[in-house]
């Protein structure tokens, strides 16, 4: 595999319609079913959202939602949070009717919730399910993720890879690991934990704008870290601590839909900082075929501020970066072969 993200490849059709003054439409709608959590992690970026103003969606809301997506071509869906997205009830009849509609599932969640009845339906109907856990002990759990949950979580961890063996399925289990200044010498140790629970992966990210977060030096010393990691198991530790940066407009929004669990439709998922200029529509209170490609939403990508989204290590930013370097470019006429 290249190492740069071949993905980047399958943009090109979605960014020639906007360049034409046309507006595709999403590929992968993110839901956050829930602003309410079961655990309450040292620095999470939606805390205070969860506590202010708790909500779940209730199984007609998914439901209407995946139909209406469905409808709009959507052809996957990532459901993550917000809170916690497992305390929604109904959360398995959707993941089962977004599966057996087509589309490609993937869920994040804190693992605590993962029992039989949603392992039986992740295996069968879910194409990624990625866990955060971000310590390999308890001791280290509780500090991060202020909760008791790391026996719970990782047996949860083992009979999901293990039911995955036992029916021979495809889906890919990843552990989340984010670094801050506490779990920061646990990353070697993590990983090795991670192999021996039976997943295909570990992702690993630094924590940003809130709690404990590393300085520029620790992340350079955890990168190093990290590059050993990445020699001693190949294809299994993926992620980087190293901030990213967008160095030009986001063009690349309108390739994917975020809605929280007020059913608020947002240009990408990093909105908590500027909820009001990332607010394009209301799924509950219009379709998505109003206001998709409105006079609003493209007023909305017009404002997007680089600042804020260099807050965080968005996958966008090197999309953005390499696209724009492409399509820039004076020598790039892309009908001479
Ligand atoms: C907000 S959680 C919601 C899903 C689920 N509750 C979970 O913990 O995976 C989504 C992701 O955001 C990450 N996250 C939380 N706070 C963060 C921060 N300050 N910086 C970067 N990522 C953060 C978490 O590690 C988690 O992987
Ligand atoms: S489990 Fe997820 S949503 Fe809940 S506090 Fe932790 S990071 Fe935030
Ligand atoms: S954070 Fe910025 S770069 Fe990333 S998708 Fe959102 S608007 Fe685009």
């Amino acid at each position: 595999m290249a190492d740069w993200d071949p993905k980047i490849l399958t943009f090109y059709k979605e960014v020639e319609m906007l360049r034409e003054g046309r507006f595709p439409r999403p590929r992968m709608l993110t839901l956050f079913p829930s602003y309410f959590c079961n655990q309450d992690c040292n620095g999470c970026l939606f805390s205070w959202m969860n506590k202010k103003n708790p909500k779940k969606m209730i199984s007609e809301e998914i439901l209407k939602i995946i139909s209406e997506a469905l409808d709009f071509g959507i052809k996957a869906i990532n459901i993550s949070g917000g809170g916690e997205p497992t305390l929604v009830q109904g959360l398995d009849k959707a993941i089962v009717f977004a599966g057996s509609n087509g589309m490609d599932v993937r869920l994040l969640t804190n693992g605590k919730e993962l029992d039989k009845q949603l392992i039986t339906v992740l295996i069968s109907h879910a194409k990624i399910v990625r866990i955060s856990l971000d310590a390999s002990n308890k001791e280290l759990y509780r500090i991060n993720r202020r909760a008791d949950d790391f026996d719970r979580v990782t047996k949860n961890v083992k009979a999901l890879c293990e039911e995955k063996s036992r029916h021979d399925s495809d889906l890919i289990i990843g552990i989340k690991y984010l670094v801050d200044k506490f779990n920061k010498e646990d990353l070697p140790r993590a990983v090795g934990f991670a192999k021996s629970l039976g997943v295909d992966y570990v992702e690993v990210k630094a924590k940003r704008a809130f709690g404990p977060v590393l300085t520029p030096v620790e992340e350079v010393e955890v990168e190093a870290r990290l590059e050993e990691l990445r020699k001693l198991f190949p294809n299994f530790v993926k992620g980087s601590v190293i901030k990213s940066h967008l160095n030009v407009p986001c063009i690349l929004t309108p390739i994917h839909t975020v809605v929280d669990a007020y059913g608020d439709v947002y240009l990408c998922c990093y909105f908590m900082n500027r909820k009001a200029d990332h607010c394009i529509g209301n799924v509950f209170k219009e379709s998505l075929h109003d206001f998709w490609g409105s006079e609003r939403h493209r007023e909305a990508i017009e404002r997007i501020d680089r600042k804020k989204c260099n807050v965080f290590d968005c996958r966008f930013h090197k999309y953005n970066n390499v696209i724009s370097e492409v399509l820039g470019h004076k020598d790039f006429f892309p009908n001479i072969v």
